[in-house]
């Protein structure tokens, strides 16, 4: 299968490092910024962690035209991001390419399936950690699993060829009938971690070291399951705060990507989470102080240094 990673972030490298170790898949990564992908092309990409360490070479490139026709197209870029990214990939569009998102957030699949249609998108939420620690260097810092649905609930022969990749590369992986529980289950762990570590710029299992934070996160992640409930969303566990927790463990020396946004000047996801969640409480008359505390400060920050408009 030839499938194309766009995006040389902190997962885009992650799954194009180890696609190609595995030997899983033919892997394309693609850049927006030539100059890195040189960089990128000539180092190779850098693990570490986990007890790892490799330099992995992976074909990388800024060029569109130099990547063939692809069965697979996965989305690591930033949900700001999304609609330039899709209409960017669009020429390696056959009739059976899929497209997967694996981004942060709410409105993603929307989005994909105005531009190429609902039949080829394929949502997913992975609670891997890694951090981008200089271009085409990370930390793989905590694994978790990776989840992939469809917006019609059907389970595609192509979807499994696509787990299979995933588990074989030693990422576990399953397939879900319920595309909404699952980006609602991964969005609420955003809300309670994302935000908060990007304010207090503690790693994920600091942030439940203080009652303080602690408090705060519970707060925040109570409010989205409320509105979770209200619009009969079906969790993938049972216990949310105890689940968001379980994440910090799990990925206890992770800079969240929301916080290593922060550190590096960049805008961040907050519109997507702890935002959508203050959006989606207005429409449904549930208050949500907590999230839009975190929005609010989190926007206060960047407004530093994002260019005025
Ligand atoms: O956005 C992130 O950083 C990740 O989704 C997660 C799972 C919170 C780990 O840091």
């Amino acid at each position: 299968m030839r499938v194309v990673i766009v995006g040389p972030g902190a997962m885009g490298c992650l799954f194009s490092a180890l696609f190609t170790k595995k030997k899983q898949a033919e892997v394309w990564l693609l850049d927006n910024q030539p100059q890195r992908a040189k960089k990128i092309n000539n180092q190779g990409i850098i693990v570490e962690g986990l007890g790892q360490t490799f330099n992995q070479k992976v074909n990388i490139t800024s060029q569109i035209k130099d990547i063939p026709p692809s069965d697979l197209v996965i989305l690591c870029v930033k949900s700001y991001d999304t609609e330039s990214a899709i209409k960017k990939i669009k020429p390696l569009l056959s009739g059976d390419t899929n497209v997967l998102t694996l981004q942060n957030g709410l409105g993603n699949i929307e989005m994909i399936a105005e531009i190429v249609g609902k039949d080829k998108v394929l949502g997913g939420v992975t609670a891997n950690g890694a951090t981008l620690l200089g271009d085409g260097h990370i930390r793989f810092c905590g694994q978790g699993e990776t989840v992939i649905g469809k917006v019609d609930g059907l389970l595609s022969v192509p979807m499994r060829g696509i787990r299979e990749i995933f588990n074989k590369s030693g990422f576990s992986t399953r397939l879900s009938k319920d595309i909404n529980g699952i980006i609602w289950s991964k969005l609420i762990i955003n809300v309670g971690i994302n935000a908060l570590t990007a304010l207090t710029r503690l790693t994920n299992g600091q942030l439940i070291e203080s009652p303080g934070t602690r408090e705060i996160l519970s707060q925040a992640v109570t409010e989205a399951v409320k509105i979770a409930k209200k619009k009969r969303i079906k969790l993938i566990y049972d216990d949310p705060i105890q689940k968001v927790e379980s994440v910090c463990k799990a990925t206890a020396s992770n800079l969240s990507s929301m916080l290593q946004d922060i550190l590096n000047k960049k805008i961040t996801e907050i519109d997507c989470i702890n935002g959508a969640i203050v959006r989606q409480g207005k429409s449904l008359g549930i208050a949500t102080p907590a999230n839009l505390i975190l929005t609010d400060l989190v926007k206060a920050i960047e407004s530093v240094y994002l260019p005025k408009n």
